[in-house]
């Protein structure tokens, strides 16, 4: 037995001179001193022995749990301090060093293009009004001269809710709800939200336009263009060229469709203008007269202007942009362009 404690004692010393983290030393401590270690072991084999065997042997098993105990305290302290150290080390950080800033979000490209088309319009004496976007498909066609077997609404693939109510197709709906609760003049624009089937490189089922609408006596065409040609050069430049075609839209007549010269190749023919030299920006006109009939506005008293003009391609000619879609990706390396 005293051999069997030698050789413990030789193995327990090399093994915790070895140990330099506190895991293995905690192994340590079962493999000697836990209930299953080996100096319960020795105090078991103890038992078998006689009396004058038990006062030797005792003794020697009591001064090995000693040495045992008092090695393992040691480096147990040995660890934890140098542990506390490292752990201290890694904490402390230098107060001079500058302080991590937050990156405030930014607006969204559209809603800064919106905004700044409706200070433009503020500033020309307009006034904002909005609309649901849940219509009725009287405000949303039959009112805006369209009805129901009227060819004009295959213009616009529409997403139907139930029988009688549609997600609006444009906000045009927005000028019979003004015209409904106002007496003219009036002058107005509406921006918003509008849907329909509808999706490609310069196509989405969501979009924005913005409305605008005067109603007074004596609105012409020429003020129509006067308006619209202020507004283009206000958002592209003064020298960008204004050219207005003949168009057709129920609610409005005569009707235009209003083009830009390509902004991208300045009129000399591109991808962007298919090659023409000049981009589709809105379309417009003087309000028909059976529309003023809807809403009770005596037509041989009041003329006017409507217009509405989607908010993505103007972003899109504005900071060159080929995809309408990256509007909607939420990618943040094309977001924080803007
Ligand atoms: C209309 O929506 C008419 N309500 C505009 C109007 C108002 C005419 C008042 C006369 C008087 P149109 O369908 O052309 O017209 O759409 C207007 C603009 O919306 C287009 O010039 C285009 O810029 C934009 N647009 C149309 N469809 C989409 C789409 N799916 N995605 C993105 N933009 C679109």
């Amino acid at each position: 037995m005293i051999e069997t404690i030698d050789k413990h004692r030789q193995d327990f010393d090399s093994r915790i001179h070895s140990i330099s983290t506190p895991e293995p030393l905690k192994q340590l401590r079962i493999d000697f001193l836990g209930k299953k270690g080996c100096v319960q072991a020795l105090m078991k084999e103890l038992r078998q022995a006689t009396p004058d065997e038990k006062r030797q042997l005792g003794k020697l098993i009591n001064d090995f749990k000693q040495h045992v105990e008092n090695l393992l305290g040691e480096r147990e302290d040995d660890l934890g301090k140098s542990t506390n150290n490292q752990t201290s080390q890694r904490e402390s950080f230098d107060t001079t060093l500058p302080g991590k800033k937050e990156t405030p979000g930014t607006l969204h490209p559209i809603t800064q293009v919106m905004e700044e088309i409706k200070t433009i319009f503020l500033g020309l004496g307009f006034q904002v009004e909005e609309g649901p976007e849940i219509e009725t498909d009287y405000y949303n066609f039959e009112a805006l001269n369209i009805p129901k077997d009227h060819p004009a609404r295959d213009m616009q693939d529409t997403f139907y809710v139930d029988g009688d109510a549609v997600l609006r197709t444009h906000t045009s709906p927005v000028q019979i709800h003004v015209m409904e609760n106002r007496e003219p003049p009036l002058r107005i624009i509406a921006p918003g939200k509008v849907y329909r089937c509808d999706s490609d490189v310069s196509h989405t089922p969501m979009f924005h336009q913005i409305e605008g609408l005067m109603v007074d006596e004596n609105v012409s065409f020429s003020h129509l263009k006067g308006i619209m040609s202020i507004f283009l050069q206000e958002v592209f430049g003064k020298e960008t060229k204004v050219r207005f075609r003949p168009s057709f839209f129920p609610f409005t007549c005569p009707s235009a469709e209003v083009d830009i010269q390509c902004v991208i190749c300045r009129g000399k023919g591109c991808r962007v203008c298919s090659q023409t030299g000049w981009v589709e920006i809105l379309g417009a006109g003087m309000v028909d007269p059976a529309v003023f009939k809807c809403v009770d506005y005596d037509p041989e008293k009041w003329t006017g202007f409507a217009f509405g003009l989607g908010i993505e391609r103007i972003s899109m000619l504005k900071y060159g942009i080929n995809d309408i879609r990256l509007f909607f990706e939420n990618d943040l390396r094309f977001l924080k362009q803007f």
